[in-house]
């Protein structure tokens, strides 16, 4: 079997465990545990808060309203969602779409840090507050984090951007406001990953 093959049943083998987590209580109240999905070999993640209604219903990432808009973000750099791979802190909704409590971001922390042990992303996109804080573990909002580059555990690159749902709450495009800076932070992600492809040994 080849290395790619192996990765992708590991991956889904992590999946079908994940899929009867109930190590908290948002176990309780989901529809559908969110794993996550994309390439499994993906040199770039996209890291969310936690699913929404959309996501609950679907097992699904990102396919609401703020998916749309990550599409739509991703489309402008030319980065196909096939390619990539999309996951967020906590695979779990929340209810009422609240913030997720600490707790439960620490409860659900090895999932994500399994995910990120098979697939070895060259860069992590983090998108809002909560996944720039718990990756950076930092109290700073996203507005201080954002459109800089962080190291986790000392190795993957983590690049915190605005959450879409942001964008879709205040969508003015004027220089300085969220649409525009995220604007900016797409492109800085499309040029870093051509920068880290092109160290990569053969490429
Ligand atoms: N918001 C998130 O953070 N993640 C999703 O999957 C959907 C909406």
């Amino acid at each position: 079997m080849v290395e790619g093959q192996a990765l992708e049943l590991s991956l889904e083998r992590l999946a079908q465990d994940a899929l009867a987590c109930n190590q908290c209580p948002l176990s309780n109240t989901r529809t559908n545990v969110v794993f996550g999905e994309g390439h499994p070999q993906a040199d770039l993640m996209f890291i969310g808060e936690g699913p929404g209604e959309t996501e609950d219903r679907t097992g699904r990432p990102f396919v609401g309203k703020a998916g749309q808009k990550l599409t739509e973000i991703l489309k402008s750099v030319k980065i196909e969602r096939d390619d990539v791979f999309i996951t967020n802190v906590v695979k779990c909704r929340p209810p009422e779409n609240r913030v997720p409590a600490r707790a439960e971001v620490d409860a659900c922390a090895d999932w994500l840090t399994a995910q990120i042990g098979l697939i070895r992303p060259l860069l992590i996109v983090t998108l809002g507050n909560t996944p720039a804080q718990h990756f950076l573990g930092r109290n700073e909002g996203i507005g201080q984090l954002r459109g800089k580059l962080y190291r986790w555990k000392g190795g993957i690159e983590v690049f915190p951007m605005f959450h879409p749902s942001y964008l879709l709450r205040y969508p003015s495009k004027t220089k300085g406001s969220p649409k525009y800076l995220t604007w900016l932070d797409i492109q800085t992600v499309a040029e870093r990953m051509s920068f880290l492809r092109s160290r990569i040994p053969g490429s």
